[in-house]
């Protein structure tokens, strides 16, 4: 795990290789294990892997999600506000296991927010990508994994680059 942290980083450039079935299963498995607050797993996933309905999610806002348009699989991660009040910690730790199985098995992701973000002045990204995807009321989509076979390489943050003066032993502000 402390060597998949240190290489870990967005990727936001696929090759056009399909992510294979079985690697899907993998990585829903891996979601699924995620921790929710009291065990009430308010979250549901959404895989896709149809190119125009990709091409679609990927205009859910102005920036930062257009990259999403030439990845071969998207991953919505949806949850059911009624279902829990800490919902947004609960989707948001389910997205970060995503990403972390995703780079553990070869493959590059990206986070994409929604929640919070614009798809026009009359719509949320959220509510745009709820209804291209047909989810029931009640469920809305935070965050979107853009997910493929990584077709950059960006390196590994360096040990140096940490900012370890946000540490604090005992007492904030007290140094090791
Ligand atoms: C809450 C959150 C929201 C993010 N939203 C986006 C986004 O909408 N589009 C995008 O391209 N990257 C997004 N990212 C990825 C960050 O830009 C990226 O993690 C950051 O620049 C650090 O780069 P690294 O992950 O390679 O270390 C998001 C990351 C997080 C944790």
């Amino acid at each position: 795990m402390i060597d998949l942290l240190r290489s870990r980083r967005s990727i936001r450039k696929f090759t056009e290789k399909a992510v294979e079935a079985d690697i899907v299963d993998q990585l829903m498995e891996a979601v699924l294990r995620s921790p929710s607050s009291r065990g009430f797993n308010p979250w549901e996933f959404v895989v896709v892997d149809a190119s125009q309905t990709i091409q679609r999610l990927s205009k859910a806002k102005a920036h930062g999600a257009t990259f999403l348009a030439k990845a071969p699989l998207a991953v919505a991660i949806c949850a059911d506000p009624a279902k829990s009040d800490v919902w947004v910690e609960d989707a948001a730790i389910a997205a970060i296991i995503l990403h972390l199985a995703a780079t553990d098995l070869g493959l590059g992701s990206c986070w994409i927010q929604l929640r919070k973000r614009e798809y026009d002045a009359g719509r949320t990204a959220s509510e745009y990508a709820a209804e291209v995807l047909g989810l029931p009321a009640g469920l809305t989509v935070p965050v979107i994994m853009a997910i493929g076979y990584p077709a950059q390489s960006s390196p590994p943050h360096p040990r140096e680059s940490l900012q370890m003066d946000k540490v604090s032993f005992n007492r904030y502000g007290t140094k090791r």
